[in-house]
């Protein structure tokens, strides 16, 4: 199992926004969270790789394995963590100041020691897979969202995560470059990467998952396979994709 989630609540202050939360993925899966706005998809996918620590529960993912309610983790668990498991932002969240293979390298040589030539090569590689090799010397500003969306998804790729996490990837895409990103998606399942995806848009939902989680107000409220999306189990999963797409 690559993901395994415990019991798991969450607390802003002292509003609690993730009610005991149990949850697994195995090797290969593309997770996608479902729900409405502020029903907890952000802050249960920040979980997963701890920038947002809960207060109680049992996580473990890619190998990595916390007991929340006994000790917070070490920098050198954390590093660990972050290497195993990538995160792609809805903001992309790249470095303005640095051009695409400087935004990919970066992390690589830093953490990983990684000399810069060979990060240079492992990035251009990555970049003609994601058929952004002409902007390897570009600025992060100079190019549109999807291609910065795509530069994103190579960098979180640079440290070969086993777990990838995209908080609506999508959002504010146009339909030809929300199709691009699906099948970058796409193309990662077949690697055995395991994928979580948080998105409000139902029918990118039912070209990428494998397992389907749906939540309201920090609570999963229907957990199953994509046969879900054609026979939800809960009134509120059918109300919810009664008012999609
Ligand atoms: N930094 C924060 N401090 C306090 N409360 C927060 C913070 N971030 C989120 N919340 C609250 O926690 C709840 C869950 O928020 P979250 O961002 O996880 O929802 P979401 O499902 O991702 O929503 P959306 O679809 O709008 O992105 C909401 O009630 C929100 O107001
Ligand atoms: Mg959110």
């Amino acid at each position: 199992m690559t993901i395994s989630v415990k019991d798991l609540n969450f607390f802003y202050g002292s509003s609690q926004a993730l009610f005991d939360i149990n949850l697994t993925a195995e090797d290969g899966d593309t997770v996608v969270l479902l729900g409405p706005s502020g029903a907890g998809k952000s802050t249960l996918i920040r979980t997963l790789n701890l920038l947002e620590v809960p207060k109680s529960g049992e996580l473990s993912i890619a190998n990595n394995k916390f007991d929340l309610s006994v000790a917070t983790a070490n920098p050198k668990q954390m590093r660990r963590l972050r290497q195993d498991v990538g995160m792609v932002f809805q903001q992309y969240n790249l470095w303005p100041h640095l051009t695409v293979i400087e935004n990919l390298i970066e992390a690589p040589v830093k953490v990983l020691g990684l000399e810069t030539d060979a990060a240079k090569k492992d990035a251009l590689e990555l970049l003609k897979r994601l058929r952004l090799e002409q902007f390897a010397d570009r600025f992060p500003l100079h190019l549109s969202g999807g291609q910065q969306q795509r530069v994103a998804i190579a960098r979180a790729l640079m440290m070969k995560p086993q777990v990838l996490l995209f908080d609506e990837p999508t959002a504010a895409l146009d339909p030809e470059i929300t199709a691009q990103i699906v099948s970058i998606i796409q193309e990662l399942q077949e690697t055995g990467i395991t994928q979580v995806i948080v998105t409000h848009e139902v029918s990118v939902a039912k070209k990428v998952a494998t397992k389907v989680v749906y939540m309201e107000q920090g609570r999963i409220v229907e957990m199953g396979d994509v046969g879900c999306f054609d026979n939800p189990q809960t009134e509120q999963f059918r109300q919810y994709l009664s008012h999609s797409d």
